[in-house]
């Protein structure tokens, strides 16, 4: 039996991945490659929508590629390429924006939110079809399932939405793909500000984790973590946020449950509690980060691995860009 398949990418927006990337996505992705077959992309056509450095957004593509690599993704097994690499996402993209609504479009929150923080001049047109090429992505590929954070469930919808309306006015084309949402045990917040989730795209990154940081500047950043004044290490999101952030790295870190971390703390200070953690963020990245600086190290053989991969993605995605083409009369 063929095993389903799964499609999933992050935009190459930093230099270095965060802790929330790994722990919310990357660490799903590495388990999820075994039972599906498995498509992960550095979209780097979706990082166009703000304005970027060339060579400074080619060279975040190959860092976001390693460090797929790095924390586990299998280059052989699953299918790791870069978006841009592959022409049929912008072509398919083309299409589906024709028959996208304008208002139907205009209902993402995402873009509501981003356009209004931008202003109109600096939101391009690009970020308003954001969508539309998200929608291209995944149905290129005939994925059955996204895994997302709840922030993309919408552009799920769309694309979902998009595939239905291309099937019922040009015929069966597109597998109708369903959003897999990324559980809030998985949700990573700032540890200088643990209400708003860790981003690599936040103003500071004093509450951020970098996967590609010094260990001893990340164990830093952890003892300096806002808690709070009770004292006890106890999981309580609402009334504890902090502690309750370290206590969930913690545990996706190391596969342990909150309870029994929390037992093992009992009756100690925070700067206990606080040294284990950083401990456990040592442990698990400085393989990581040895790893993808290896890759760094090596281009042509990053670029070797990239290079396949976009291979066999082409060919996935060329098949379904012929048949939307012989569909839609061009
Ligand atoms: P960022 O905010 O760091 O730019 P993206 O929006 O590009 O992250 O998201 C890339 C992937 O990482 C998504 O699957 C998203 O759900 C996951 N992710 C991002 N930040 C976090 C976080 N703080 N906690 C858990 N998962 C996260
Ligand atoms: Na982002």
């Amino acid at each position: 039996m063929t095993k389903p398949r799964l499609y999933s990418g992050m935009q190459p927006s930093a230099d270095s991945l965060q802790i929330g990337n790994y722990i919310g996505a990357l660490l799903q992705w590495r388990d999820l490659q075994n039972s599906y077959d498995a498509y992960f992309s550095v979209v780097d056509l979706h990082a166009l929508t703000v304005a970027q450095n060339p060579a400074e957004l080619r060279e975040k593509t190959r860092r976001t590629a390693a460090q797929y690599i790095a924390a586990g993704i299998e280059p052989s097994q699953s299918t790791l390429y870069v978006q841009s690499h592959v022409r049929a996402h912008a072509e398919l993209a083309w299409i589906l924006s024709t028959i996208t609504g304008f208002g139907e479009a205009g209902r993402m929150t995402q873009f509501k939110d981003k356009s209004a923080r931008y202003g109109a001049d600096a939101t391009s047109v690009g970020l308003f079809t954001y969508p539309v090429l998200m929608a291209a992505d995944i149905l290129l590929y005939q994925t059955d399932v996204v895994p997302v954070g709840d922030d993309q469930k919408q552009h799920v919808e769309l694309t979902r939405d998009l595939a239905e309306r291309f099937n019922s006015r040009f015929g069966e084309t597109f597998v109708v793909p369903r959003p897999v949402i990324q559980k809030d045990t998985a949700r990573i917040y700032d540890l200088q500000n643990p209400t708003s989730k860790m981003s690599k795209s936040a103003e500071s990154d004093a509450g951020v984790l970098w996967m590609l940081d010094d260990p001893a500047k990340s164990a830093k950043k952890i003892m300096r973590a806002v808690t709070d004044n009770e004292g006890t290490v106890r999981f309580d999101r609402e009334n504890k946020p902090g502690v309750s952030n370290l206590l969930t790295i913690y545990a996706a870190l190391t596969g342990r449950q909150i309870g029994s971390i929390e037992d093992e703390y009992a009756g100690r200070g925070y700067g206990d509690f606080k040294k284990g953690l950083a401990e456990a963020v040592v442990n698990e990245f400085e393989p990581v980060r040895a790893r993808a600086l290896e890759l760094l190290d090596d281009p042509a053989e990053l670029d070797r691995i990239l290079a396949a991969n976009a291979e066999r993605a082409d060919a996935v995605a060329d098949t379904t860009l012929g048949a939307v083409y012989d569909r839609v009369g061009l």
